[in-house]
């Protein structure tokens, strides 16, 4: 991550998402993909939490709450057992099934894919194949259908090469804001689910590039950064929480997403951080009213890169990572297990408006290392076989060549 200063703006990415999904609230029928609501902004705000702990003071955080979601809930479909309870608890379904949350996500693709005038909104997902690993067919026909998931190989046998060719994808779907999602790849790599988030909004009442100054920005009590500080006089909706320390404030883009700011009073920012919730973000988006104001808002742009696999068993997805990991929905005859998840998300935010991207990849082995360890039986060699219990030797050859009689 970049050297901190906004320290304020730590929840506005997360918070753009859970209130994109309160946003859809207001739709005629009630779609599928409404299950999911509650517990991605519950999962959200536990893993904003998480990672906010891991982050240096004065640093900031962002990520895509809900591409970390969907990639996961990929990961979960092919999960049984424990592995995909830990999954789902973790994600907030363990009241849903997998066929209710691959029909959810399947709708809210499929709405989140609804384009709109001045806005670009790309959720999607991607699967990377070795070439010599063929998953279960039923998984593969449940990631194109519910995940609309495209599927690519890639060749391990070069895996600089398939790193590459997967950071293409990548940045090709996020029109190069993210270039390299992957770092290295394990070389016993059988698969990797792959999501991309690809935002770019813009304001419906834009800022003046006139009107932007260098102005003070406090980190803390004690230190300030100078910033380019924008200017926009508007009708904007804002609510000022006094009771919770608060001042909240909503920027529509021209389409169908807004921004919410939450802007914590001095001094503050750690207590709201402690309580906010899916109900405090709930409360805030509904009591927010249009109001004239001088908005002051920094511009800037700012990255992070995470690796999940800590935070992900702290939260309670333990089995995934470990030997016991049952991924028997992916496949019988390999033996599975997630070797890494990685985050990677970067915002800019200006006179214009919002571009914001992410990835997700979930990098999945074999769990002892058998596509790297090759071994040719291609040369005279021994057989015994052996009878466990009593260890009898019950055949023993020599096979010098298999093809004579
Ligand atoms: C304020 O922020 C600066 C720069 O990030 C840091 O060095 C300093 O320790 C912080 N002070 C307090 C009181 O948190
Ligand atoms: C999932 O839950 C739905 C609704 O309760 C039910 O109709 C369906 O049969 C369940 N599917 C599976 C595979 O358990
Ligand atoms: C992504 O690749 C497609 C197909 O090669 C191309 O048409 C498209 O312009 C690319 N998009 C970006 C943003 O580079
Ligand atoms: C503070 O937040 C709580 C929880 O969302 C809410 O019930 C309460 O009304 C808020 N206070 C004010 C003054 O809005």
């Amino acid at each position: 991550m970049k050297p901190g200063t906004f320290a304020s703006y730590a929840l506005t990415a997360l918070l753009l998402s859970v209130a994109y999904a309160e946003d859809h609230h207001h739709h005629e029928e009630q779609p599928i993909c409404r299950k999911l609501y509650y517990p991605n902004a519950d999962f959200a705000i536990a893993l904003y939490k998480r990672l906010n702990a891991q982050t240096a003071a004065g640093q900031n955080t962002f990520f895509s709450p809900l591409g970390i979601s969907t990639a996961l809930s990929m990961l979960s479909a092919g999960a049984s057992g424990e592995t995909h309870s830990q999954l789902f608890s973790t994600l907030g379904y363990s009241t849903l099934n997998q066929t209710q949350v691959n029909n959810a996500y399947e709708n809210l693709l499929h709405m989140l894919g609804q384009s709109h005038e001045n806005e670009q909104l790309d959720v999607g997902n991607a699967v990377a194949l070795r070439s010599n690993f063929s998953p279960k067919e039923n998984y593969l026909t449940a990631v194109r259908s519910h995940f609309s998931s495209e599927i690519f190989k890639v060749d391990l046998s070069k895996p600089d090469n398939a790193a590459a060719e997967i950071n293409k994808f990548v940045a090709n779907k996020t029109h190069d804001k993210i270039k390299d999602a992957v770092k290295d790849i394990d070389p016993d790599m059988a698969m990797m689910l792959i999501n991309y988030v690809y935002f770019k909004g813009e304001w419906a009442t834009r800022f003046s590039y006139e009107l932007t100054h260098k102005a003070d920005f406090h980190v803390n009590a004690t230190a300030t950064v100078q910033v380019d500080m924008m200017q926009n006089m508007g009708p904007f909706e804002i609510y000022r929480d006094a009771e919770n320390h608060t001042t909240v404030i909503q920027l529509p883009y021209k389409g169908n997403t807004f921004m919410m700011i939450v802007l914590p009073n001095e001094g503050k920012m750690e207590e709201v951080e402690g309580y906010i919730s899916r109900d405090y973000v709930r409360h805030w988006h509904r009591s927010v009213q249009t109001r004239c104001v001088n908005l002051f808002m920094p511009k800037f742009s700012i990255s992070a890169d995470y690796s999940l696999e800590n935070t992900l068993r702290e939260m309670g997805i333990t089995d995934a990572f470990e030997d016991k990991a049952d991924f028997s929905g992916l496949s019988d005859a390999a033996n599975l297990k997630v070797t890494k998840v990685s985050h990677q998300a970067v915002l800019n935010v200006d006179e214009f408006g919002t571009e914001a991207a992410a990835s997700t990849t979930v990098e999945i082995s074999l769990k002892i290392g058998c596509f790297s360890r090759e071994i040719k039986v291609n040369r005279p060699f021994f057989v015994f076989i052996v009878e466990k219990p009593t260890r009898s030797l019950l055949f023993m050859a020599k096979i010098n060549d298999p093809t004579a009689a």
